[in-house]
This record gives structure tokens, C-alpha cells and sequence, in this order.
């Protein structure tokens, strides 16, 4: 079964604790945490106390914190977010001219690592990474907002890379982030993506977080 990971960003700022129970409780087994610094992305979130106070809601559950660091500069925080407890800490390639650096920080600081890139960077910037990381994340909007559409194109780069990923053996994750919905779900699982980010369509519209869970499940089944 795919993972499906819920982007806290979607939450209500003010429960984000109350609101990553109801996430959890409804099935998922990690729980996506979005930094910006309001220089790599137009957008400022959080830093690593958040991090901290969601770590014993996802211990609980035994879930997995998921930090993708939208911000320059990751080297200076990869010590205090693997402190606050994030499992997987993952960095834009954009924001890394010493990546390989990075990725061995991260590495000593206990967490794995994961790589992302940017709607308008060619998957071939990550090829020497490769057959190093722990997780590659394909961003299918502008990183920034939630609520943004699907960018199509980003379907033909998670089958890229996926390739790429067979040839060299790696059990990388492969995940997708922005604008995943049940509609397109079964479509980034066929391309070969294993773990689905979805923000607004978990905390947003009528229905409940256990319900658009549901729904996600329901896509990613029936069509099998
Ligand atoms: C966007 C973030 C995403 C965001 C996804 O910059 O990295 O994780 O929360 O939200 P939706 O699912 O609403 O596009
Ligand atoms: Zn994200």
C-alpha cells in the first residue's frame, strides 16, 4: 500500500497537535511538516519547536516526522530539527551547492535524507545523489502555498526517476508533493511514486480528515 503523508501546512495553525491526532488516527503512518523561510519560498511557517511539540503525538502512533526544509541555508537548522525529532529531513537540491555535505550531516545527525526538486529542475541535477538518498521528493506545484494545481508534467518526472531508481537497485522513496488528490493518486502511484503529500485535500473542503483519508484509500484501491 502507498504512503500517504498529510501536510500539517493544511491544518488549523492554532491545532496542529489536535489536528496530526486526527490525521494519524485515521491510518496514515507519516505525517509531512513543511519549513519556509521566506527566502527560498515567498511563505514563512515554522521552525524546530513545532517539530518538537508534534514529535510525541507521532511517537504515539508510531509515525514517522517527514521535514521537507524549504529554506537556504539547511546546513545551519539539519541539527536542531533532527534534535526536535524529525525522522527524515529532506532538502531542496536548489538550495544546496554542497549537497553531498548536507546529506552526510544529515546522515550523522540520525535521520535519513531526503532530496527535492523543484517543478523546473531537470531530474539529471540529482544524479549523483542518487544512489545515496533515502527519499527523492518530486514538488508538483511552485514550493510555497498549499492549494496550488497539479503541474501535469510532474507525472513524467516521478516515471524518470523512478526508472532511474530500478536501475540502481535503490529502495528510495519516491514522493510527490502539491496539488495530490484522489483523482491523481492512482495515476503518481502507476508512474512510480510510493508516498503521496497531501495537504488540502486532507485538511480542507466539507468532509472530515478521516472521510478525504477515506477517499484517498477508496482511489488507491478501487482502481487496482
Ligand atoms: C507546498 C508544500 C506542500 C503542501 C501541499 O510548498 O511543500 O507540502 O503542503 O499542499 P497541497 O496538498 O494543498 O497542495
Ligand atoms: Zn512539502
Amino acid at each position: 500500500m502507498p504512503i500517504l503523508a498529510p501536510s500539517i501546512l493544511a491544518a488549523d495553525p492554532g491545532r496542529y497537535a489536535d489536528c496530526a491526532h486526527e490525521a494519524l488516527d485515521a491510518g496514515p503512518e507519516w505525517l509531512h511538516l513543511d519549513v519556509m523561510d521566506g527566502h527560498f519560498v515567498p511563505n514563512l511557517t515554522f521552525g524546530p519547536d513545532v517539530v518538537a511539540a508534534l514529535e510525541p503525538v507521532a511517537r504515539e502512533y508510531d509515525a514517522r516526522l517527514d521535514v521537507h526544509l524549504m529554506i537556504e541555508n539547511p546546513e545551519d537548522y539539519v541539527d536542531a530539527f533532527a534534535e526536535a525529532g524529525a525522522d527524515i529531513l529532506t532538502v531542496h537540491v536548489e538550495a544546496c551547492p554542497h549537497l553531498h555535505r548536507v546529506a552526510q550531516q544529515i546522515w550523522n545527525a540520525g535521520c535519513e535524507v531526503g532530496v527535492a526538486l523543484n517543478p523546473a529542475t531537470p531530474p539529471g541535477h540529482l544524479e549523483s545523489i542518487l544512489p545515496l538518498a533515502d527519499l527523492i521528493l518530486v514538488m508538483s506545484v511552485n514550493p510555497g502555498f498549499g492549494g496550488q494545481s497539479f503541474i501535469r508534467q510532474s507525472t513524467d518526472k516521478v516515471k524518470h526517476l523512478r526508472r532511474q531508481l530500478n536501475a540502481l537497485a535503490s529502495n528510495a522513496h519516491l514522493e510527490v508533493d502539491g496539488g495530490v488528490s484522489p483523482d491523481n493518486a492512482m495515476s503518481l502511484i502507476r508512474a512510480g511514486a510510493d508516498v503521496l503529500v497531501s495537504g488540502s485535500s486532507i485538511f480542507g473542503g466539507d468532509q472530515s480528515v478521516s472521510e478525504n483519508v477515506e477517499a484517498f484509500r477508496n482511489a488507491l484501491t478501487l482502481t487496482v
